[in-house]
């Protein structure tokens, strides 16, 4: 797997320190507010459980999936899925947990969809932000790392499903897109 890897663009200890700091924003933020995360399935189960260890404070925890269509190095059609019962979304402070921004899509879908579903505020954070690829007008409120416009995987996020557990951010080697017909 780790053959797979071109270069490594975020090392362990680099992502270490940047979660450290968007941990202290987002506590900062959330001091005195009681507020949900919810983490964004697959890609950002890594980050997310990793950022909570680092927030001192009163938070709950849910889950929603979206998952786009194929396969591909692009993000395509969305399918929703919520897991928190509707009564843990209305009325309260929901801090969406994503993996990477990238068209901007899936998170200004899903904040539009749980704000229409009562909640009471939605902002988000995100362990990757590609400005470069915005297709909606998007901003994340907490970034850990900004990233140039190259496919990356490791630390939650795939390629195909894989290279999720790489424990470091890397980009692929151009073989590694080799044989992935959706890709
Ligand atoms: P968006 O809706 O275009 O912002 O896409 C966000 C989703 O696309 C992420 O949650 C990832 O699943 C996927 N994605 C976008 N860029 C990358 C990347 O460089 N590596 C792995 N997945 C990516
Ligand atoms: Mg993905």
């Amino acid at each position: 797997m780790h053959d797979d890897i071109e270069e490594i663009l975020l090392t362990e200890q680099q992502i270490t320190a940047g979660i450290d700091a968007v941990a202290k924003q987002v506590t900062d933020a959330y001091r005195g507010v009681e507020f949900t995360v919810v983490s964004v399935l697959k890609g950002s189960c890594i980050f997310a459980s990793d950022l909570i260890r680092r927030i001192p404070v009163p938070l709950e925890l849910a889950f929603v999936s979206a998952s786009s269509y194929g396969d591909g190095t692009t993000s395509g059609d969305l399918e929703m899925n919520f897991f928190p019962a509707e009564g843990e979304i209305r009325g309260k402070h929901l801090l969406l947990v994503d993996d990477i921004l990238d068209t901007g899509k899936t998170l200004s879908r899903l904040k539009a969809e749980l704000t229409k579903r009562g909640a009471a505020q939605v902002k988000s954070c995100v362990f990757l932000d590609k400005p470069a690829r915005r297709a909606v007008e998007y901003n994340a409120d907490f970034r850990a790392f900004e990233v140039d416009d190259l496919f990356v995987v490791g630390y939650g996020l795939d390629f195909a499903g894989r290279y999720r557990n790489l424990p470091f951010v890397g980009s692929l080697k151009k073989e590694a897109y080799a044989g992935v017909v959706d890709g």
